[in-house]
């Protein structure tokens, strides 16, 4: 099988896999990286979202052939250390979880709102985390977590 170089959260893999095995799937069972979610593995919930090159997308459908060359961060790449990422960090103090299965997607996907919006407002929000499902309807507390981690209300 083919060799496919990774750059996965500040680190190099090389990976020896089929070309559509999805990015999910390696990040999950090759380089055990099991924060990023399995939801509906066809690209309608963002339980999988990771960022690539500072985008989320989901990675259920992405082919691990197109994710060479970019660059790649999973929950796991947010925190410092011991130092959770600020978006995290507003998660927990919102207490924005229940079953806490969407959540890493939810994070990753608020980091790259607020890269692109730093101040949002709540239909910014929305707008952002649209396509994120939360199965246990957590959305009232996900918002709230997201305009704190964003420094307040900016609605
Ligand atoms: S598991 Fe990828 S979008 Fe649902
Ligand atoms: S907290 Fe359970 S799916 Fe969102």
């Amino acid at each position: 099988m083919p060799i496919y170089r990774l750059s996965v959260n500040g680190a190099e893999h090389r990976v020896d896999t089929d070309a559509d095995r999805p990015l999910l799937d390696v990040l999950r069972e090759d380089l055990h990286l099991t924060g990023t979610k399995y939801g509906c593995g066809e690209g309608q919930c963002r339980a999988c979202s990771v960022l690539i090159d500072g985008k989320a997308l989901p990675s259920c459908r992405m082919p691990v052939s197109a994710a060479t060359g970019k660059q790649i961060t999973t929950i796991e790449g947010l925190a410092k250390g011991a130092a959770l990422h600020r978006v995290q960090q507003a998660f927990l103090d919102e207490g924005a979880m229940q079953c806490g299965y969407c959540v890493p997607g939810m994070i990753v996907s608020t980091v790259a709102l607020l890269d692109r919006t730093a101040k949002p407002t709540d239909e910014q929000i929305i707008a952002g985390l649209n396509g994120n499902l939360c199965r246990c309807a957590g959305y009232s507390r996900i918002v709230a977590a997201v305009r704190r981690a964003a420094g307040g209300n900016h609605a």
